[in-house]
């Protein structure tokens, strides 16, 4: 195999094999293939694309790069299910989306990453909790799956490594953007988990990592036909992301507004559409429910009744977590030292007037600039930091409307963090146009 002649095929627009892609990913995996080649390779497929075989092959090599997960030998009794998210801001969907579908008969081994500039990471948030340990060995992610239906970790080194160090070239050589790339990299990770069926969250919006409409569909599109052709059970939803899907945004404050959530003692009503969607869509994927309103009805009780909660308690609990960790939350997550609300009188905003817009980045941007999120992925963060409260749009905003409660480790920080978000907003007379929370359905 000689690579750079499939690099030059690539080059010249010519469809792929499927053993030289084998074999290209069998070399970034085994270290024969330079970081020079891959980068070309990259480059040359960001320009000329791929079609659906070549990513399905791309996806299955990468996901067989490394250990693929295998349920059947556990009897589980139910189907093996996941979520997907592009990611953004206040996108805290996971930690009550994997409960509820436990709750309702799904497994969900949920392998998630750490986040990185304006969006925030799932694993970060679960880092919050003292005790819950992400990286648990085999046995014990395992067992906490059979027993709680879901376990939420992080990734393993054995995990599609192929992926790890395709990614970290791509990163370096402009050629993160691309549709076929970005396809075999999410399903990769993804279908290691040894899934039946999966969802995906594409956002769209300013707080998306593909802010374009047309991008989020592209993507939604690819992803789904891949998956399905590989045989997995696969929908995506396109939802907003013009503003934080949670009034909360941070780590330690969205993991409080999860437990509220699962609780029922607050629930954000966009954040409640997005999440039911998701697990009705994975509840239908794994035929747990034949019908959208018998799937949504399941998703009600299991939230109601307590068991979805039970199920988030049960996880935390396996994973080295307090087990009182539902009824006393702030006696277990980490506190920030300065908490004060910042309101619209103490900012530059017109005082009188609608909420017409929100810079959404900007606003995971204020959560990196209190140091609850990355600039590098070496970054240490500060658990207890954050925004909550936060305003949405269209919401009156008069002298005294709180725009978010600030969550810092000092004055000094309190007040760049309220410039930061005071700029994310922009006030005025006429309210904005109503936005849907979900978009568009794609099979
Ligand atoms: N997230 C991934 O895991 N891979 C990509 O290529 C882009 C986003």
């Amino acid at each position: 195999f000689i690579a750079q002649e499939a690099i030059r095929a690539k080059r010249d627009g010519k469809q792929l094999q499927d053993q030289q892609i084998k074999q290209f990913v069998d070399g970034i995996t085994q270290q024969s293939i330079s970081e020079g080649q891959i980068a070309a390779m990259a480059m040359a497929i960001y320009f000329q694309g791929m079609d659906d075989r070549e990513k399905a092959t791309l996806t299955l090599a990468m996901r067989d790069s490394g250990d693929v997960l295998d349920w059947r030998s556990m009897d589980l009794g139910g189907p093996v299910l996941d979520k997907h998210s592009t990611g953004g801001v206040g996108d805290v969907v996971s930690l009550m989306l994997g409960p509820i579908v436990a709750a309702c008969g799904g497994f969900v081994p949920m392998i998630s990453g750490r986040g990185l500039g304006h969006t925030g990471g799932t694993l970060d948030k679960f880092d919050s909790i003292p005790g819950y340990q992400t990286a648990p060995d085999n046995q014990l992610f395992r067992k906490t799956v059979k027993q709680a239906g879901v376990a939420i970790i992080g990734q393993t080194g054995q995990l599609a490594p192929a992926d790890q160090r395709f990614y970290a070239t791509r990163d370096i050589t402009a050629t993160v953007e691309s549709v076929p790339l970005i396809t075999a990299s999410i399903l990769a990770k993804k279908l290691a988990e040894g899934l039946d069926g999966l969802v995906l969250d594409v956002k769209t919006g300013s707080g998306a990592f593909m802010a374009e409409y047309a991008q989020a569909k592209e993507l939604a599109n690819s992803i789904t036909s891949v998956a399905n052709s590989v045989g997995v059970k696969t929908t995506a939803l396109i939802t907003d992301m013009n503003e934080p899907l949670a009034s909360a945004a941070g780590n330690a404050v969205e993991v409080k507004l999860a437990i509220d959530y699962l609780t029922g003692n607050h629930r954000d009503p966009r954040l409640h559409e997005v999440t039911q969607a998701l697990a009705v869509e994975m509840l239908l994927s794994g035929g747990l429910a034949s019908t959208q309103q018998q799937a949504s009805t399941m998703v009600d009780d299991a939230l109601n009744s307590g068991r979805a909660a039970e199920r988030f308690a049960r996880m935390v609990t396996e994973l080295g977590g307090p087990a009182d960790l539902l009824e006393n939350p702030e006696q277990h997550l980490p506190k920030a030292k300065v908490i004060r609300p910042l309101l619209v009188k103490d900012t530059e905003l017109v005082a009188d007037g609608y909420i017409q817009a929100i810079d959404t980045r900007a606003l995971g941007m204020a959560v990196v600039g209190l140091g609850g999120g990355r600039r590098m992925a070496t970054d240490s963060l500060n658990y207890a930091v954050g925004l909550s409260q936060l305003s949405g749009l269209n919401r009156l905003a008069t002298g005294d409307t709180e725009l978010a409660m600030i969550h810092a480790d000092s004055d000094e920080q309190w007040r760049q963090a309220a410039t930061a978000v005071a700029n994310a907003y922009t006030v005025g007379s006429k309210p904005a146009k109503a936005q849907p929370v979900i978009y568009q359905r794609i099979e």
